[in-house]
């Protein structure tokens, strides 16, 4: 069995990988540092010790990093804007490093409070992972669209009709929309079909309300420091979301379909959709959504993790693959 630290340690270098890989070479460089100086014993140890045991998606890199994010974001720490570029900073993580460290020390109450409280995300980006699905949906049944999303975390993802995306083949959603997709599409889905979304509506465990002042900057806290195009998106949405009303229900996702899918709502195409989800859910918890879903008139679109990319079904035929934020869209045709 390996020792907490070596876990921990672990736990740290591989976070700092995908941030690698995922274009985020500021907080690869500051996990790495996390990790020796947790390997040391120095103050990453004293935040993170006794997190061993913890699930591996429980995500703790990441929390630890989005805690101190946090406290940039709302002044706390202004000795660190200089480094983090969602403030301006420069985004030199070796300068950024020792302040980081410092932090810890310096806030252990508050950054082990915000560490224990759970990393709570919602990628805007799925929206242009999960378009085509949507528009394939209304060209095959013509019906204006209800959407229902489960674990929707704050509903961004509920407002997608509301955005743009561009591609190298054209465009859809409104010209003016706070929220742009430039570069999402390798393959484009067909972008000429339209969709009218008549209701929405989506549940969490754990929902965050984007238009209150706590809800953004928890979201924003959880975004890399130095992925400014992903902060945009989610300020984007977040503007949307004080507009266009989308409710997100506290409710376990298997009772919130049982119920909504008990009637039949003819004259509308029902959509069952959810993206990096079913993971966090156990096996009874899965068997009861596919069971509510495989007896209701439902399409069922799911953008999941599959053996190192992201794919996008349909029903369960595959129409895409893309990356784990909604880049590198690739349509299937
Ligand atoms: C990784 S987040 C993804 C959020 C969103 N779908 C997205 O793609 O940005 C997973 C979400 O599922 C929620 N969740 C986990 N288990 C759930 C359940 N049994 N019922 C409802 N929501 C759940 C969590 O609270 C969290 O908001």
């Amino acid at each position: 069995m390996p020792a907490p630290r070596e876990v921990l340690a672990a736990r740290l270098r591989s976070q700092a990988k995908a941030c690698a890989e995922l274009g985020s070479p500021f907080y690869a460089s500051l996990l790495e540092f996390a990790a020796a100086d947790l390997e040391a014993g120095g103050p990453v140890w004293d935040v993170l010790d006794g997190y061993e045991a913890e699930h591996e998606w429980a995500a703790l890199a990441l929390r630890l990093m989005g805690a101190v994010h946090r406290l940039v974001l709302n002044e706390t720490l202004p000795e660190l804007a200089p480094h983090y570029p969602s403030v301006g900073g420069d985004g030199d993580a070796p300068a950024a490093w020792p302040l980081f460290r410092q932090a810890l020390i310096d806030h252990p109450a508050e950054i082990g409070r915000l560490v224990s409280r759970g990393c709570q995300t919602n990628e805007v980006g799925r929206s242009a992972s999960l378009l085509g699905g949507f528009l394939e949906v209304a060209h095959r049944t013509g019906l204006p669209l209800r959407i229902l999303e489960i674990g929707a975390s704050a509903g961004l993802n509920l407002r997608w009709d509301h955005y743009r995306y561009e591609s190298t083949e054209g465009a859809w959603g409104e010209p003016t929309s706070p929220v742009r997709f430039d570069h999402a599409f390798e393959v484009s889905p067909p972008l000429n079909r339209s969709a009218d979304v008549v209701e929405r509506k989506g549940c969490d465990l754990n929902p965050v309300d984007p238009t209150s002042s706590e809800g953004a900057l928890t979201l924003r806290s959880f975004i890399w420091a130095d992925q400014l195009s992903r902060l945009s998106l989610l300020d984007g949405a977040i503007k949307c979301a004080e507009e266009v009303p989308a409710e997100v229900e506290r409710i376990d996702a298997a009772a919130f379909l049982e119920r909504e899918l008990a009637a039949h709502r003819p004259g509308m195409a029902t959509v069952v959709y959810h993206s990096v989800f079913m993971q966090y859910v156990g096996a009874e918890g899965q068997e009861r959504i596919k069971r509510a879903v495989a007896n209701a008139p439902v399409h069922y679109l799911t953008m999941e993790p599959v053996e190192g990319t992201f794919e996008v079904r349909l029903g369960g035929e595959l129409l895409g693959t893309s990356g784990p934020h909604g880049t590198h869209v690739r349509w299937l045709r």
